[in-house]
């Protein structure tokens, strides 16, 4: 096996911070098995700072998150081609700073939410051209977003629970005929989720309109575009973890175990069962309680919904199933908590074999991207030059008004 140098980039601008610290010094225990990893992590602020003391947790467990002027800093520079720099903080001489290359065979990211989970992070790597584990920008992105999610999922015959939704703006300028809309179509008990969040955080379960105008407004202070959809009552879930590029393969299913009506940020990450952290140590039952015919249902379902959202590496998607039996996709979480090791784990897959894994999908996804054709050969500016010469001439073009 090779060893790489694995750029792990956590923390993030993002409401998951701390739950991005956990999974990100899981990730880093495994791949310390094979490979060199090189901490990358992310403040509040959106500084990059790296330093061998980031790889431990230890340095984040005292209260107070590790301070930009006690690391070295990571900038971009793109020429002569796109690169991280490690600018030390150090200075080396008057105004004069030491500048390295930081020497990254790949990135593998591990921050939840905004700014890591959704496309945008994804988007830079693309553009650095750097190979990166997890799903692609569209894949990343429309997972991330619950209403895009959804239309996508139903386009494609994937059961969805009914929903509706709206921006802020309408919510601020046209509330009535946002609440005509609601009660027109959907019937309360309903939940109000910000379009992209995770961790439950700003989602609410409501009984009727106030509450519905008190849950949108929580809402959309995480998220622009706010959904509501049918609450299944009394839910069984279940979440199902799907792992590949070409011929994705599930996982092994839970019931993760809530302590109130329905799976809060604390039943996630504070009420933790055993030695494990993060979403690692939440109340679960593994296998799922469930007939082998329920079980294999839903593995098929999480695979589809993997596939039709473009999906790479490990996601996990996670359902709601109501009293009969009808199942739903509720969503998908292309950087899931712990990256779902306690899952493959029940499979006999041990979490440095599943990073080691995703680190070779990532290249396989890199030499597959890097193999597509981005040029193509045309005489059309000697065209357009004349056009246009004779526009900076006052000729109107043909066509144009
Ligand atoms: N339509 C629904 N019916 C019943 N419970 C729901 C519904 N939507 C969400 N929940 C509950 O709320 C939790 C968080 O919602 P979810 O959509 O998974 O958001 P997040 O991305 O923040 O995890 C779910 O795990 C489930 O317990
Ligand atoms: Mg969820």
């Amino acid at each position: 096996m090779s060893k790489y140098n694995v750029a792990l980039i956590f923390g993030g601008c993002t409401p998951e911070h701390e739950v991005s610290i956990v999974t990100a010094h899981q990730v880093s225990l495994a791949l310390q098995e094979n490979h060199h990893v090189i901490p990358i992590y992310v403040t509040k602020s959106g500084d990059w700072l790296t330093g061998d003391a980031l790889g431990d947790l230890s340095a984040f467990t005292d209260g107070t998150l590790p301070h930009p002027s006690d690391f070295d800093k990571i900038t971009i520079e793109f020429h002569p081609e796109p690169k991280f720099v490690i600018t030390s903080r150090h200075w080396i001489g008057k105004n004069v700073q030491k500048r390295t290359r930081l020497p990254i065979d790949i990135v593998f990211p591990a921050i939840h939410g905004m700014h890591g989970e959704d496309g945008t992070l994804q988007g830079l790597l693309e553009l650095m051209n750097l190979p990166y584990v997890g799903a692609g920008v569209v894949g990343s992105a429309v997972g991330m977003d619950k209403i895009m999610m959804k239309a996508i999922l139903s386009e494609n015959a994937l059961p969805v629970l009914p929903y509706l939704y709206w921006t802020r703006h309408d919510w601020d300028t046209r509330r009535e005929v946002v609440l005509e809309e609601v009660a027109a179509t959907l019937s309360y008990p309903l939940f109000v989720k910000p379009a992209m969040s995770g961790s439950s955080i700003g989602v609410s379960h409501v009984e009727n309109q106030a509450e519905l105008c008190a849950a949108a407004e929580v809402a959309g202070q995480y998220a622009r575009r706010i959904l509501v959809e049918k609450a299944v009552e009394k839910p069984l879930e279940i979440n199902c973890a799907v792992m590949g590029l070409h011929e994705p393969m599930p996982s092994v299913c839970e019931q993760p175990v809530s302590q109130a009506d329905f799976l809060s940020f604390d039943d996630k990450y504070i009420h933790q069962e055993g030695e494990n952290a993060g979403m690692a140590g939440a109340a679960r039952k593994i296998p799922a309680p469930i007939s082998e015919e329920l079980t294999s249902h839903i593995q098929g379902l999480a695979a589809r919904t993997f596939r039709v959202l473009d999906c790479a590496g490990v996601a996990r998607v996670d359902f709601l199933v109501d009293a009969a039996h009808n199942v739903y996709v509720n969503e998908i979480n292309t950087i899931p908590g712990s990256y779902s090791y306690y899952l493959w784990n029940h499979q006999d897959i041990e979490f440095p074999e599943l990073v080691s894994e995703l680190i070779d999908l990532a290249f396989k996804a890199h030499a597959q991207k890097n193999a597509l054709t981005y040029t193509y050969t045309t005489n059309l500016l000697s065209q357009a030059g004349a056009s246009l010469a004779k526009l900076k001439n006052g000729v109107k073009l043909g066509g144009t008004t």
